[in-house]
């Protein structure tokens, strides 16, 4: 049977170690290898409807490190829902290919792929999740702390597909997340619901605010994101003006003496949800989580196709 990857929540606490684990032993292999063969002659599509420049990159070194292929198609290319239906794309792909990875505006897209693929399919990027970047993320708090059980994150600015994921990882793995985010910005209430049943089995502690000094106070890591997601554009300015006091500067981190690593997805938009400051500052770890997402993409490859 296939496995898919579209929401962090439907991976248990041993499938999210197993990918870290297994990120973190290929990439001690790949230390003596410049090539690995474990997908070897396998070929993985890249569905785009959105731009990238961190998925695409790490999708592809990933894929050519463990021996495999990958081709990019863009929304000019295949006009996904346009010139050719969701269902037909994927099953055309499934002929053809071994893996699709999907970024996409709607998150139902990635679902239609996943269903009429026969072959796995990756999310990777919806407007409601974004699997990849957390699963990188919590393999950059192992690499840095070395455990996850038991930390405590801040989450501040948008309730957005990274926060959602985030979220859900938070609860499976026993991460306490407090997330700050303007009233109206909150994560959707469905994905809320889902993290508090998970977190029942984890023990993990999910909590909204609308003040970011008490998201901070106590929490061992700060991650924000832009405030306006793909897709948003329209939105910029006045979101800008609803989220001016979700900035992560270093007023902010003077409430948080406990906060000892900073984190971001990236692209950052210096002078608005972040400083350079603070960005550039000795306790950011965004490159660490940007390389990241080569390695346990690698192993959700391996895993997925191996
Ligand atoms: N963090 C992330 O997914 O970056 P890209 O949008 O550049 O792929
Ligand atoms: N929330 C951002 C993440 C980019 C990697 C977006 O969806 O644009």
């Amino acid at each position: 049977m296939k496995h898919d990857l579209i929401s962090l929540g439907d991976l248990s606490k041993e499938g999210i170690y197993k990918i870290i684990y297994k990120a973190i032993d290929l990439k001690a292999e790949l230390k003596f290898e410049h090539r690995l063969n474990y997908l070897n002659g396998k070929n993985l599509a890249l569905v785009f409807e959105k731009p990238s420049l961190r998925t695409r990159v790490t999708f592809e070194v990933a894929i050519r490190q463990l021996g495999g292929s990958a081709i990019y198609l863009s929304q000019q290319d295949i006009g996904i829902g346009k010139r050719e239906s969701v269902a037909d794309i994927a099953k055309n792909l499934s002929r053809w290919v071994d893996c699709i990875a999907a970024r996409t505006f709607a998150h139902k897209t990635v679902l239609d792929l996943a269903k009429y693929s026969e072959m796995p399919v990756i999310n990777a990027l919806s407007d409601l999740e974004h699997p990849c970047q957390a699963l990188a993320d919590y393999l950059t708090i192992y690499d840095v702390l070395g455990k996850i059980e038991g930390v405590t994150l801040a989450w501040i600015g948008d309730g957005n597909n990274v926060c959602n994921s985030l979220m859900l990882g938070a609860a499976i793995l026993g991460v306490n997340m407090k997330i700050a985010t303007p009233k109206g910005c909150e994560p959707r209430k469905e994905i809320v619901e889902r993290a508090l049943a998970l977190a029942k089995n984890s023990s993990a502690q999910i909590a909204l605010t609308d003040d970011p000094v008490q998201a901070v106070k106590g929490s061992e890591f700060i991650y924000t994101d832009t405030w306006t997601s793909m897709g948003q554009e329209a939105e910029a300015e006045k979101r800008k003006a609803a989220f001016s006091k979700f900035q992560v500067n270093k007023k902010l981190l003077e409430h948080a003496p406990h906060i000892h690593y900073v984190m971001h997805c990236l692209p950052a938009h210096r002078g608005e949800e972040i400083t350079d400051e603070v960005l550039d500052g000795p306790q950011s770890i965004v490159l660490e989580q940007a390389e990241n997402r080569m390695h346990v993409q690698r192993a959700i490859l391996a895993i997925l196709l191996g």
